[in-house]
């Protein structure tokens, strides 16, 4: 077996160049709507290099609305995203992840049927390039290329400490290891830009220490630029640089988490007109999971 190598040299992709003080991602007066409804209503934000930015606000905000206008699942009607200096609009979902845009989702979207090392190896997919005459011409090269992928995929599984669900098929695992899985299929494409949407939802206690402590290696090992969406107000004050506060599609607020956390406008998107309860972040998390819980239950 390969030796165990640190993920940073495992995955060398991830790195960008931009001139000091330029974003990675540049969103500005993105609008979507659907029909009569208002999913986005214009909102500007970006992210620097190696940022962990979070996107919170109640549910229906248009948060994983961003996400698929991000991805190219949805076309905007007005706005521009830019990522690395070049514009996302009208880019395939399948090309937008090969520009280095890696999504792990709401809804966990892996092949139940194949294994862990399966899944992870389809998250090398793009990296497979044989060239079209690669597998007749030059077997031998060819096999380097599926050995080196099958190493890196190893190597994000030990990383996610999920080596004993290698050969399972994912539709066995319990929920919190299938999200791991999916992290690291996002991870084996070797992003430039995680976009992670809910990465602990539905998750007990344990797994979502495991999960920020994930998170917050990837950052530490890979300098990765993140985007959270996330309702765990706790986790996303602990882990977050900046958070973007999002209310019927608009932007209320933007900033670090204390001054989100203490800015008039939030507290009163959070606890409703008239409430003029003290609006720490226990009461703004306690107030998100209702939210969250009135989603799931409805
Ligand atoms: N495919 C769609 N068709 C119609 N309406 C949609 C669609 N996707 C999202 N919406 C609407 O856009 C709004 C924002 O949704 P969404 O981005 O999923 O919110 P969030 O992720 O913040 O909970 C909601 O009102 C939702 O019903
Ligand atoms: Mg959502």
């Amino acid at each position: 077996m390969a030796m165990i190598r640190p993920l940073s040299e495992a995955l060398t992709g991830t790195t960008v160049e931009v001139p000091a003080g330029q974003p990675i991602l540049e969103v500005k007066d993105l609008a979507l709507r659907f029909g009569g409804t208002t999913a986005v209503g214009g909102v500007s934000f970006d992210v620097k290099p190696g940022e962990l930015f979070s996107i919170i606000g109640p549910n229906g905000a248009g948060k994983t609305s961003i996400f698929n206008c991000i991805s190219g699942v949805y076309r905007p009607q007005e706005g521009s995203i830019d990522f690395l200096g070049d514009s996302l609009l009208g880019v395939r979902p399948d090309a937008v992840a090969g520009r280095g845009i890696a999504r792990m989702f709401q809804n966990i979207e892996l092949f139940d049927n194949l294994t862990v090392l399966d899944n992870l190896m389809l998250g090398r997919h793009q990296h497979l390039d044989y060239g079209s005459f690669a597998g007749m011409l030059y077997v031998g090269k060819a096999k380097r290329i599926e050995l080196e992928n099958r190493r890196i995929v190893e190597d994000v599984i030990d990383f996610l400490e999920i080596e004993m669900f290698r050969k399972f098929p994912v539709g066995m695992l319990p929920y919190g290891v299938k999200k791991r899985v999916e992290l690291g299929r996002a991870l084996c494409m070797e992003p430039k830009l995680l976009l992670l949407d809910e990465p602990v939802a539905g998750m007990n206690v344990e797994e979502t220490e495991d999960m920020a402590r994930f998170i917050l290696d990837i950052r530490q090992e890979l300098g990765l630029a993140m985007i959270m969406v996330e309702h765990d107000m706790g986790l996303v004050m602990d882990l977050a640089d900046r958070i973007m506060v999002l209310d019927f599609g608009k932007r209320i607020s933007i900033g670090d988490p204390e001054s989100v956390q203490n800015d008039p406008a939030v507290i009163k998107a959070y606890l409703g007109e008239g409430d003029e309860g003290e609006a720490d972040g226990e009461d703004l998390g306690a107030r998100t999971e209702a939210l969250a819980t009135e989603e799931v239950s409805s």
